[in-house]
């Protein structure tokens, strides 16, 4: 009979909670936008190759092919700080005649929107997995009946010249609700 008294005294102090000790779960704090942000670490594509806004033809196409060593890059594109391996030419990539290309195996001009078959030249398997998707990242919808299918092309994630991954400071584990609850259950 006592014991039955204390459960009820017990149930009636939880349900109306008198002191209001229940009030133990704060809201989460906010999530920052910056972690569900999908745009890749390059930001977007530009429209076209250019520099400052500049398209590269606009100062190239009016100059004569230069007397520059190729394997410079000469002091106006200084800034151009090129670290990728064994790949030290700029013409390994772009198109020494048409500068606002890229250059092909046999020199084909290379269109900007096509910039992948510029790193596929030399990067057969990662163009192959991108192409399955099994590389680089898709955006949108599976079902493309519902929305479009974006692919990331291969320089909004890795800097052109320097195509190595810069150190990336990790977002925050999750802490939602769900996840506190999830863990107390285990
Ligand atoms: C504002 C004018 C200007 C624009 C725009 C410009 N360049 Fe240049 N670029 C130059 C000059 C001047 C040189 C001569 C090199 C030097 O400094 O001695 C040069 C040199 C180069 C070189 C070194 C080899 C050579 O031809 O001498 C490359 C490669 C190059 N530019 C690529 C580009 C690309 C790619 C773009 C567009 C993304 C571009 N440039 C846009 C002015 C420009
Ligand atoms: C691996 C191929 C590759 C090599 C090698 C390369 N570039 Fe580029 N370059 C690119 C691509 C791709 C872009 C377009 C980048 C973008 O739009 O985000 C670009 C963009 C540029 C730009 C415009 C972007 C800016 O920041 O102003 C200039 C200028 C340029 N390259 C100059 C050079 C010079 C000079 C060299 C040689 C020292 C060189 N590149 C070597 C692939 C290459
Ligand atoms: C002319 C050949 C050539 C082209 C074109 C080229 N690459 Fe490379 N890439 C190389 C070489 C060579 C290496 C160095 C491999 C090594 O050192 O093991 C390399 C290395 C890399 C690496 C690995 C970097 C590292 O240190 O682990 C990435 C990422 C990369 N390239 C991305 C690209 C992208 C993106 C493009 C197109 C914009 C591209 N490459 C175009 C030849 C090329
Ligand atoms: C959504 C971003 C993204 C896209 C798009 C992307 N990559 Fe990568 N790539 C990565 C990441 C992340 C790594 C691993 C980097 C690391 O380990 O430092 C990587 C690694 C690489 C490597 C080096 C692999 C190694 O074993 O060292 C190459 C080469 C490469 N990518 C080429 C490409 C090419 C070519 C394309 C386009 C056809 C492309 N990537 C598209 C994100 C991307």
């Amino acid at each position: 009979m006592a014991a039955l008294a204390a459960c009820i005294a017990a149930a009636l102090y939880f349900w109306f909670d008198p002191l209001g000790a229940g009030e133990r779960t704060s809201e989460p704090p906010a999530v920052k936008p910056a972690y569900y942000d999908t745009t890749p670490v390059r930001g977007r594509l530009k429209t076209a190759l250019m520099t400052e806004g500049t398209p590269c033809g606009t100062c190239h196409d009016s100059m004569d092919p230069p007397a520059v060593d190729p394997s410079k890059r000469g002091t106006f594109h200084s800034q151009i700080v090129l670290r990728h391996g064994a790949n030290v030419r700029c013409f390994n990539c772009h198109n020494s005649g048409k500068r606002d290309f890229f250059s092909g195996f046999g020199g084909e001009p290379i269109p900007y929107s096509r910039v992948e078959t510029l790193c596929a030249k030399c990067h057969g398997p990662h163009y192959r997995d991108w192409q399955q998707g099994a590389h680089g990242r898709r955006n949108g919808y599976w079902n493309t009946a519902m929305g479009e299918r974006k692919t990331q092309v291969c320089i909004v994630c890795h800097d052109p010249h320097w195509p190595v991954f810069k150190p990336l400071r990790a977002a925050p584990a999750p802490r939602t609700l769900r996840v506190t609850a999830s863990a107390e259950e285990h």
